[in-house]
């Protein structure tokens, strides 16, 4: 799926030969910078799902979001969103989303929920997403986050 802006989107998983890049991007994104290794196991590749990754025009990793397999019928989580500093604020993150959520209720999700943290709560409110309940500490980052919830049909 082409953005518009030189960029395009494709759905892969853990398998895909260049998931090293994804990997890559999430730590320096997501965990480098609080007191995770590369080695620790933020990514719970066990967990699999797809990924949604955003290609530059050199076909460059520029941004990721996960959507972890179905548990219940009727929900799937999301997770692991993250966009590059420089490539951020044109519309990237929100493509991602929604690539996701167009694959989840293709796949017949009716609900997507996903735990934000706190400075990314008012990307996904914009995005429809509703927060519920307290805040609370992850067990990895140790960031405030929340959980989130968004319908997707009906
Ligand atoms: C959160 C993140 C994924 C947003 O990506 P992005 O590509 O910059 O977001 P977009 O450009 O698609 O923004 C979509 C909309 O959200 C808004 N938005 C984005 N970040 C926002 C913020 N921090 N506060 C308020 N609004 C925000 C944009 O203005 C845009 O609004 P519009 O539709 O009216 O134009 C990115 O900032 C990021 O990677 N942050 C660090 C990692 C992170 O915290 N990930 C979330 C983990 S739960």
């Amino acid at each position: 799926m082409s953005t518009g802006f030189g960029s395009e989107i494709v759905i892969i998983d853990e398998q895909w030969e260049r998931i090293g890049e994804v990997l890559d991007l999430y730590y320096q994104v997501l965990y480098r910078d609080y007191g995770l290794t590369e080695d620790d196991d933020w990514f719970h590749a066990s967990a699999g799902g797809e990924l949604a990754v955003a290609l530059g025009p050199d076909a460059e990793v520029l941004g990721a979001a996960r959507l972890l397999p179905a548990i219940g019928d009727s929900e799937r989580q999301l997770r692991q969103v993250a966009v590059r500093p420089e490539s951020r604020g044109s519309g990237l993150g929100k493509a991602l989303v929604a690539t996701l959520e167009w694959r989840a209720a293709d796949e017949g999700a009716e609900t997507l929920w996903l735990n934000a943290r706190e400075s990314a709560i008012p990307f996904y409110e914009r995005l429809g997403f509703i927060a519920e309940g307290e805040m609370f500490g992850s067990a990895l980052t140790r960031l405030p986050h929340m959980r989130m919830r968004k319908r997707l049909r009906g």
